[in-house]
């Protein structure tokens, strides 16, 4: 059929710029994924589902949140999410992604704008596109360039809501946002600021409530915590103030006209709340596997980004791919991301550090690295 050949010359174009994307399957030790602590095959989390099963919860919600769709285990979640992170009101959605371009889409207004990290997720970007704010993308990690942006559209007679929107440590680069600068900021210029804790839920701050939690539960503060990442399930929750949850509910279109997450994964979540309260020691072992691979990455004169997310720059987005595999062909599960994921000549292999492996298993990952890059 001749409608297809449209896309098979824009997958040939990928492949002769060796950015083609394919599946795979996992295999090897863990080093791709965001599972930090070790919670997506823990046995607290299969205990917890088992139970919510045998008593009956259901395993799909059945409808949309406003309609059949909301389960005791949602609002339980939301109550208890909100109590975690001291914020007015909690809404779970099925998955970050869904947060995040929801929530850009809906909340800031036409005639708003919307200052994006340059780096930040593609779910927020996503959303702001599908919204009717204007937006601009200021310099990675400046908070001057945020403030130059605020400047300018003022200048050009911009009257309405600014809203401010970083992620507390970057996917990709592992990296903190300068959130304290930015939370004044946001003050001065009374703006909304929307912080992304996906990568830092669980892993930072007190009890794991993440590197925003100083700013958490201000009225102009806006936080998304995923549930797939550190907490091991799925999903995510965003804490806001009560009228703006209120707000979503009226008029947030994948809110309103969505399945509700399964019930199921509230549970999970809510176990997860429970285990980063209960277990410490899972911070605490993941902060010295990070530390141990700090050590290794000087060893062989690789910088550190000092989380567990440790980019290694290959540049070359065909070098990135075959240094990924050739690893993967010695038992590491290493993945390389390239462009547009990430800016043209930072073709990287994203390491992330989990409980799912020891140090030693580091170890040998960073001098397989070595041999496969000399
Ligand atoms: C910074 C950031 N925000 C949001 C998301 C989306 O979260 P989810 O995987 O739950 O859809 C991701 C996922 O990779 C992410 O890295």
């Amino acid at each position: 059929m001749n409608a297809i050949a449209r896309y098979e010359s824009a997958l040939h174009a990928l492949a002769a710029q060796h950015r083609m994307r394919a599946l795979s399957p996992r295999a090897g030790l863990d080093f791709s994924s965001n599972d930090y602590l070790a919670l997506a095959a823990s046995s607290r989390l299969r205990i917890a589902i088992t139970e919510a099963m045998s008593r009956g919860t259901a395993i799909g919600a059945g409808g949309s949140r406003l309609l059949r769709g909301n389960h005791p285990e949602h609002e339980e979640l939301e109550a208890r999410a909100a109590t975690f992170f001291h914020a007015e009101r909690a809404l779970f959605f099925s998955s970050g992604y869904a947060a995040n371009s929801a929530l850009f889409a809906t909340l800031p207004q036409s005639g708003d704008l919307v200052i994006l990290d340059e780096i930040i997720h593609a779910s927020s970007r996503e959303g702001v596109r599908a919204g009717r704010a204007a937006s601009v993308a200021s310099l990675h990690n400046d908070v001057s360039s945020v403030e130059d942006s605020i400047r300018i559209w003022r200048a050009a007679g911009g009257l309405g809501q600014i809203w401010i929107a970083a992620e507390s440590l970057y996917s990709m680069d592992g990296d903190r946002a300068p959130l304290s600068d930015l939370m004044t900021l946001a003050d001065k210029h009374e703006a909304f600021l929307v912080i992304d804790e996906a990568h830092a839920t669980g892993v930072f701050g007190t009890d794991g409530r993440g590197l925003a939690e100083n700013i958490e539960g201000r009225d102009n503060v806006i936080v998304l915590h995923t549930c797939g990442k550190a907490l091991g399930g799925a999903g995510a929750l965003l804490s806001l103030p009560r009228t703006l949850g209120d707000f979503l509910v009226n008029r947030c279109r994948a809110f309103i006209f969505s399945t509700a997450p399964s019930p199921l994964m509230a549970v999970a979540a809510l176990e997860a709340l429970a285990i980063l309260k209960e277990e410490p020691q899972r911070r605490e072992a993941l902060e010295s596997l990070v530390a141990h691979a700090g050590h290794q990455a000087k060893r062989h004169a690789l910088s550190a980004s000092g989380s567990q997310i440790f980019p290694v720059i290959i540049g070359d987005d065909l070098g990135v791919m075959q240094i990924a595999s050739g690893l993967r062909e010695r038992g590491f599960d290493v993945r390389g991301v390239r462009p547009p994921t990430v800016p043209k000549g930072t073709a990287r292999l994203r390491l992330s550090i989990t409980l799912n492996v020891a140090e030693a298993d580091i170890a040998r990952l960073f001098d397989a690295l070595a041999e496969l890059r000399a």
